[in-house]
């Protein structure tokens, strides 16, 4: 059996990894010039066949900032993919090519047909409406270094929790943590999927309850964690329209919540944060784009046995 190790669903890392991961990425923050060459010589791929501008980039970054070099493509059309050549056999070039991968793409699943085809690791960038375990590794550290701990808190996720990949893995994530309950706060249509619901919070008897009141929910919430309504999930442009704004969060809508509060958004956003609540000091989500950039050095320092 291959040692190599991928990340392809959050839930393959134990907390004490996580944990790990989150101290290294502390380390890198303090004390850059001590990472600068510790992947000289390696390379690594970014096979993106869906759009991407945070996650791409800052693997990209990454790397370059731990000493290596990067090669890859950012649409599935500049790829071999539009000649019709499967994930499978494009894992098995890569391989011959670079040391590790990151790979986006719109189908549930295909990293993880690429980490079963490849001979170097394989980090899922996100994967259709499933899973996009490095934002989730971004929203940890950046819950740590705005709270100081990752227990004991509450947290409303607030948007379009179906299709909302990064909200799955962040409720997998933070419900292995002592203490955290959930409000998922969604229009009727856009609520948590059953195997979220099922799988992770009620066979882990983890407190959560489900509103469609952002205004409800506010002042119970440590952290606020917007999602933007993923116009490319949809299958009709008309329910697309009709629930894109549900949420739309301006200062105002701030005046209940706690002064502790942390305002967390994978980005991008479209309408459902204002830019008025940016200058909010409440507001962490372009601390949480430069925190992302951290924990994939860390990350990549994991999969390829940097020490
Ligand atoms: N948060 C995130 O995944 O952003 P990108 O789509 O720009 O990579």
């Amino acid at each position: 059996m291959s040692d190599i190790r991928h990340l392809i669903d959050i839930s393959t890392l134990t907390v004490e990894e996580i944990d790990a991961l989150i101290k290294t990425a502390l380390d890198i923050i303090e004390n850059p010039a001590k990472y600068s060459e510790k992947c000289r010589g390696k390379k690594l791929a970014t096979l993106f066949y869906e759009p991407s501008t945070r996650t791409r980039l800052s693997f990209e970054s990454a790397m370059l900032e731990l000493g290596g070099s990067v090669i890859g493509f950012s649409e599935a059309q500049s790829s071999s993919a539009s000649k019709g050549e499967s994930v499978a056999d494009t894992a098995k070039v890569i391989s011959c090519f670079a040391d590790i991968i990151a790979m986006r793409h719109p189908l549930e699943g295909a990293p993880m047909v690429a980490a079963l085809n490849a001979s170097i690791p394989v980090i899922n960038a996100g994967d259709g409406g499933h899973n996009h375990p490095t934002q989730t590794l971004t929203d940890l550290l950046t819950i740590y270094r705005e709270k100081g701990r990752l227990g004991h808190m509450t947290v409303g996720c607030c948007g379009d929790l179906k299709f909302g990949r990064t909200v799955h893995s962040l409720i997998a994530a933070m419900s292995r943590y002592e203490g955290v309950d959930f409000v998922l706060i969604s229009p009727e249509e856009l609520r948590v999927p059953e195997n979220v619901r099922n799988d992770i919070l009620k066979a882990n008897n983890i407190p959560y309850r489900e509103t469609e009141s952002l205004l409800e929910a506010m002042p119970d919430l440590d952290i606020l964690y917007m999602t933007r309504v993923q116009r490319e999930r949809f299958i009709s442009e008309a329910d697309y329209v009709r629930l894109k704004d549900t949420y739309i969060m301006t200062p105002d809508k701030l005046m209940d919540a706690k002064e502790t509060l942390s305002i967390l958004h994978p980005l991008p956003r479209v309408n459902e944060i204002s830019v008025a609540v940016d200058k909010d000091p409440r507001a962490c989500y372009f601390r949480q784009v430069l925190n992302g950039k951290y924990i994939r050095m860390a990350l990549i320092l994991m999969l390829l046995g940097v020490k």
